[in-house]
């Protein structure tokens, strides 16, 4: 297997060149950008990635349309509502670019990436200055180079031609105790309902030494926890030829020094294996959490998913990780609906979610999207009937947390203060090793601190603490 494309070290310099183009162009000017992003851990890393370009150009940025010179909708189209809202939002703006038409829009993301979805732009979003799809994300400062210099409309939507690695752009972080660091890039397992392979490309895996270097500016930033993404990690390295899988980066990035924990996610039950585990239980610095979508109880369903596994061998995955982990914290995606789901595959679906006992679950009413091979599948279901195994899962899920919940009461554990809770009881909020949410009480308490706590009450959605 060829090794991923990087892009070269003359395109990026290029593209900072464009950047110091546009902040000669705004040169006096307070300018202002404000960025909004649907979806997924991904999409919000790419945006950190288009806000540290914006910052470099001269950009400050701001959490308000209505004094912003240019705006950012990073998009999603793994579902239609999400589909909806962006175009719902964009709608909203036409008023404004009315008000003040040198504000620039820009549009980028899976949404974006869907020719459909330009045309559909072009001919009825006119306020849309810019558009780009999630391969050309590195291109954005010569993309609004030309919008600014050129005056028209730059729509940017290429194939897979461009689905190379980009290394040294610049990134802007939210402050705090988090943050993202992708991995790999793109899909290729086509479940037959997800449109992300369709609009992200085929996998591409980044170079070790580049996530090893990230890592370490990220632990010499402050950064305490840090989540690998990836859309399945654990096919990372399957495309370098270099003798790496992810148990070994999780090895090598165990051993950078600092006091840090990793998560990582989405991992594919299909390639999930226990020398993954293995390397979980074995380093200290990996937190012990594991998400691990199986969508379907049913192996009916999961073979018209093409997801390539079976029950069974997700049973075993589970028990595996409990038997090296005993305390892991577990967490699982779940489609409702899926087209042909019968009551039987759905209390399949019941059956595992009961026996696991997941600590967290997000779960989804199937949504059909157009160029997925499930589009076409029949599907007779009614709504109706789809809505209501939905809730009852939610009922079926909210008793297994309670019971979870109310077993931390008095437990000690190590958490990682992370931000403000809103109660003034418990005035911080922070995280378990299985990410758990916990608010906090106490003396001397600090964002991006570890420290000891023990649990005095705990809710649906929350452990209450005081620390020790
Ligand atoms: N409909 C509903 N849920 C979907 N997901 C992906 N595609 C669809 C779809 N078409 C869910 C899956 C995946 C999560 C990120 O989104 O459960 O794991
Ligand atoms: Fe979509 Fe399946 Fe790829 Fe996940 S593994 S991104 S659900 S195609």
């Amino acid at each position: 297997m060829s090794a991923p494309r990087t892009v070269s070290k003359e395109q990026i310099q290029n593209q900072y060149a464009y950047i110091d183009g546009i902040a000669n162009l705004l040169k006096g000017r307070q300018m202002r950008a404000y960025t909004h992003t649907f979806g997924c851990q991904q999409n919000e890393a790419d945006t950190e990635r288009i806000r540290g370009m914006l910052y470099e150009m001269g950009f400050s940025m701001t959490d308000t349309v209505d004094d912003a010179d240019f705006i950012l909708f990073n998009t999603c189209a793994v579902r239609e509502h999400a589909e909806d809202r962006a175009f719902g939002n964009i709608g909203a703006l036409s008023h404004l670019k009315k008000q003040r038409p040198d504000v620039i829009i820009a549009l980028c993301g899976c949404m974006a990436q869907q020719q459909k979805n330009v045309e559909k732009i072009k001919k009825s979003y006119p306020q849309v200055n810019l558009l780009f799809g999630t391969h050309a994300l590195w291109r954005f400062p010569s993309l609004l180079y030309r919008v600014l210099t050129e005056k028209k409309r730059v729509f940017d939507i290429d194939g897979e031609e461009c689905g190379e690695i980009a290394e040294g752009l610049p990134v802007l972080r939210e402050d705090g105790a988090k943050a993202w660091l992708s991995i790999m890039y793109g899909c290729n397992n086509f479940c037959t309902y997800c449109i992300v392979p369709y609009v992200r490309g085929r996998e591409r895996s980044r170079f070790p030494e580049e996530i090893e270097r990230e890592l370490h500016e990220l632990v010499a930033a402050g950064y305490k926890d840090i989540t690998l993404l990836g859309q399945n990690v654990n096919s990372y390295g399957k495309d370098l030829g270099l003798d790496i899988d992810f148990a070994d980066l999780l090895r090598r990035l165990n051993d950078v020094s600092g006091d840090f924990l990793l998560r990582f996610m989405t991992s594919h039950p299909k390639d999930a294996s226990p020398k993954l585990f293995e390397a979980m239980a074995d380093c200290p610095k990996v937190a012990r959490q594991l998400h691990l979508p199986f969508q379907s109880g049913s192996d009916d369903i999961l073979r018209r998913m093409n997801r390539r596994y079976t029950v069974g061998e997700y049973r075993r995955l589970i028990a595996c990780a409990r038997e090296k982990m005993p305390d892991i914290t577990l967490s699982s995606d779940i489609i409702v609906g899926f087209p042909g789901e019968t009551e039987e595959d759905f209390e399949q679906t019941l059956a595992l979610v009961r026996e696991t006992e997941f600590d967290l679950l997000f779960t989804f009413l199937y949504s059909k999207r157009s160029g997925t091979p499930a589009a076409e599948y029949e599907d007779k279901t009614p709504a109706k009937v789809k809505q209501e195994r939905f809730e009852r899962l939610l009922r079926t899920q909210d008793e297994i947390v309670a019971r979870r919940q109310a077993a931390y009461q008095g437990k000690r554990l190590r958490v990682l203060v992370d931000g403000a809770a809103k109660g003034p009881d418990y005035p911080f909020t922070a995280r378990t090793e299985g990410n758990l949410l916990v608010c906090v009480r106490g003396e001397g308490l600090q964002i991006g601190q570890f420290t000891e706590v023990e649990i005095e009450k705990t809710s649906l959605r929350c452990l209450f603490a005081r620390k020790r």
